[in-house]
């Protein structure tokens, strides 16, 4: 088993903001070793004997089950919190729960809807915290699609990515992530659904860096002419269930189909965090169509967490 680079020993991971573009090729970088070696069936135990607490707040397939087996494929064990168990869900604070968790395990992965839940519980853990989606940002999924696309496309930087729909945490992360591998990014999305201002802001001092190109407006055409890359999300997200009808009003003319994917590259991939909702914001002939790589995005989740868990939790 190849030694793990120990520059990441011990850091959070909340935002992709707050690695540098060397860290996040690093995490890249050991992604693509972590997975060859399980594909050759050597065992790479990086995390012998360590646990991982995971707390969701939010249902998951991917996070959940991604997190659960690469903890287990890394030699540790992985313990699923869930709301209704915890006393975290009656009430007891995340300073307090932060506090107890800390003493008990070496990471501590959650789930929820504030950010600020996130930054709260990595402030009173001393032990690496990671962000597995909030209602801003989802920064293991991105890692994941930087290594889906560089696997299907060779490189990351000087690609065009086009981002149509809401300016979600997907959106969000992307902005972040696109910026710090030089990916040159166009968000589209309706009026009053943009990409928050402030994250925006960060992302273009991030983007003077790597020279990458952000563009963020209303226009699916525009962003779509001449991408690389394809990525939409569902256009009501968790805890937006209410808002279903009035954003499918709002987002009707942001449907990724045939017709807008004609305006991009020949050989354009399409990514989708999933879960998706065919119909909606993607098409069936898009999603499980030829240029579709939704289910390698989806396994990639495996590889690039269980680096960022070596990464982090090493002794
Ligand atoms: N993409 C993603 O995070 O999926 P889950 O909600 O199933 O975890
Ligand atoms: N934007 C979606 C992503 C799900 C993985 C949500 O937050 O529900």
């Amino acid at each position: 088993m190849e030694k793990i680079s120990n520059a990441l020993k011990g850091r959070d991971l909340l935002t992709l903001h707050d690695y540098t573009a060397d860290e996040v090729n690093l995490i890249l970088a050991e992604a693509k070793k972590i997975k060859a070696m399980q594909k050759a069936g050597i065992p790479h135990p990086y995390l012998q004997g360590k646990t991982l607490a995971m707390i969701f707040q939010k249902s998951s397939t991917r996070t959940r089950v991604s997190f659960e087996v690469g903890m287990y494929q890394l030699g540790g064990y992985p313990l699923f919190l869930s709301p209704k168990d915890i006393q975290m869900g009656r009430g007891e604070s995340v300073a307090d729960t932060a506090r107890v968790l800390a003493r008990m395990v070496d990471g501590i992965m959650i789930r929820t809807y504030a950010q600020s839940e996130v930054e709260e519980l990595a402030e009173y853990a001393d032990i690496p915290v990671i962000n597995g989606l909030t209602d801003s940002f989802h920064p293991c999924q991105i890692l994941s699609d930087l290594l889906t696309i560089q696997e299907h496309k060779g490189k990351l930087k000087g690609l065009k990515l086009a981002y149509v729909g809401d300016g979600n945490n997907i959106a969000h992360s992307l902005l972040f992530g696109c910026a710090k591998v030089g990916m040159n990014i166009s968000v589209a999305s309706p009026e009053g659904y943009q990409p928050n201002a402030r994250i925006l802001q960060l992302a273009i001092q991030d983007a003077q860096a790597t020279d990458a190109k952000i563009e963020v407006g209303n226009d699916p055409v525009a962003a779509m002419r001449d991408a690389d890359v394809v990525i939409t999300d569902v256009w009501a997200s968790m805890g937006q269930e209410t808002e279903q009808r009035e954003r499918e009003k709002a987002f009707a003319s942001y449907q990724v189909n045939t017709d807008l994917c004609s305006l991009a590259k020949p050989d354009f991939i399409f990514l989708h965090c999933l879960p998706a909702h065919r119909g909606e914001e993607v098409t069936a002939d898009i999603i499980d169509g030829p240029h579709s790589v939704v289910w390698d995005e989806a396994e990639n989740r495996l590889h690039a967490q269980k680096a960022v868990m070596a990464l982090l939790m090493q002794s």
